[in-house]
């Protein structure tokens, strides 16, 4: 398929449908390391099939890891256990994925090689010095440019250490548990507020110890890992989308089946919920393949419509689904949100880039250094004018602005929209099929 640099979007009075979304990125990016540190093949059914997770293969078959891909997303590692990656011959290429790169200097810190990461204009932007100083604080060195990319790591023998973050970020907690595998002793994350957890429960899956106590998480060093056969649920962060647009369409209901239901991922049922939205949620039965991932369907229909603040305690659980709530503003209810100044630095500025492309389509946006308001134009007609929006290369700016747009009077335009390919390749096919159920996602 020819690149989607720019799509229009046809205002859609209902979302109507029953899918599946792409598998888990977050997750799919911890399978495929902790495979290639097993010792034994690893079979990863539904693989996430954005560029991101790409990157994360490539990444790993430069460092010796043997990958096969086969149909429908699988995905089978034949791992080389701790400490036995290969010297890659050139840079590892992390494209766009701040995940990669983080994770990775986490594993190359205990390899007994240099490795240089570089990332696309995007991530070369984004801060490094979260990872670099613990990381070198367990006995690494890592070269970078003023805490920017490219990074070069220097892997050596690691100490364990206890690490206390300012910010709460599951990257950084998974380099420094990901290095603390390779430590001699225990490595402890202490974070200021629960973040994403699939590094622990992964760990757990490929057979190794970690020990949770509140907010602190620990992993002894030297542990070794068993490779496994395990199965990606969906994207919970690519299924909000659907499930946004579904509580802001009225006469709307989706359907998502198989998506992760992991609790530290799910805060946005409740912003739903808040903003008068019907939703149920089925948990389904435990299986060895779900590696302790929680899974299920989630149905969401609109009811009535409220407005949505944000409040700071609430950032961490719904880092990456502001976009996609922001969104609502477009259909009618004012969205605040506050202590997000950490969306300054993922794949865009998300909160200029958000301010800019809302007033693009003709909303109000006040933009403040930790978050913003969207609200409809008290001066404008009652829905949204349309416009012109730049996802400025970032994937989720281009799905919340598509979703954004449905609600416009006329249609819209989303330049940069191809960035879906990090995430979500077919986002937009998806889109097509869900506002017109008589095709085959149709009505359940
Ligand atoms: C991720 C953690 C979050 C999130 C990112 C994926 C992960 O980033 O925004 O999309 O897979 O650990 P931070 O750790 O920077 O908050």
């Amino acid at each position: 398929m020819p690149p989607l640099t720019a799509v229009t979007i046809a205002p859609a009075r209902r979302l109507h449908g029953r899918l599946r979304v792409p598998g888990d990125k977050s997750i799919s990016h911890r399978y495929a390391m902790l495979a290639a540190l097993a010792e034994g093949p690893s079979t990863l059914s539904h693989f996430a099939p954005g560029a991101d997770c790409r990157s994360t293969l490539a990444c790993l078959r430069r460092l010796g890891v043997d990958i096969r891909e086969g149909p429908a997303g699988t995905v089978t590692l034949l791992g080389r256990g701790l400490h036995r990656l290969s010297s890659p011959s050139a840079p590892l290429d992390a494209g766009n994925s701040g995940t990669t790169m983080r994770l990775l200097s986490g594993i190359l810190a205990g390899q007994p090689f240099p490795a240089t990461i570089v990332g696309d204009a995007s991530l070369s932007r984004r801060p490094m010095r979260r990872v670099i100083e613990p990381i070198e604080r367990m006995g690494a060195r890592i070269e970078s440019i003023d805490g920017r990319p490219p990074l070069t790591i220097h892997g050596t023998r690691l100490h364990a250490i206890a690490h206390r973050p300012d910010v709460p970020s599951a990257q950084v907690k998974s380099a420094v548990l990901l290095a603390g595998l390779h430590a001699e002793g225990t490595t402890s994350v202490s974070e200021p507020a629960a973040t994403r957890d699939h590094t622990e429960r992964a760990l757990i899956a490929f057979g190794g110890t970690v020990e949770v106590d509140g907010f602190t998480v620990s992993v002894p060093g030297g542990q070794r890992l068993a490779g496994r056969s395990l199965a990606v649920p969906g994207d919970f962060s690519s299924a909000a989308f659907w499930l946004v647009a579904a509580a802001a369409l009225p006469g709307s209901r989706v359907e998502i089946e198989e998506v992760g239901l992991n609790p530290t991922r799910t805060a946005l049922l409740d912003v739903l919920r808040r903003f008068g939205a019907r939703v149920a949620v089925q948990h389904a039965a435990v299986e060895d393949s779900t590696g302790g991932e929680p899974r299920g369907t989630v149905v969401v229909e609109s009811d009535r419509m409220g407005t949505i603040e944000i409040t700071p305690d609430e950032v961490p659980g719904l880092i990456d689904e502001l976009p996609a709530i922001a969104a609502l503003a477009a259909h009618g209810g004012e969205v605040t949100v506050r202590g997000a100044a950490e969306l300054r630095v993922k794949e865009s500025d998300r909160i200029a880039a958000l301010v800019a492309g809302f007033r693009a389509l003709g909303l109000d946006a006040d933009e403040r250094p930790d978050g913003f308001t969207i609200r409809r134009s008290s001066s404008g007609p009652s829905s949204p004018s349309g416009g012109v929006a730049d996802a400025r290369g970032d994937h989720r700016m281009a799905m919340a602005f598509a979703v954004a747009a449905l609600a416009a009077e006329q249609p819209s335009t989303i330049e940069g929209a191809d960035a879906v390919v990090i995430s979500y390749p077919d986002f937009f096919e998806t889109l097509d099929r869900l506002v017109r159920p008589s095709t085959k996602l149709g009505a359940p």
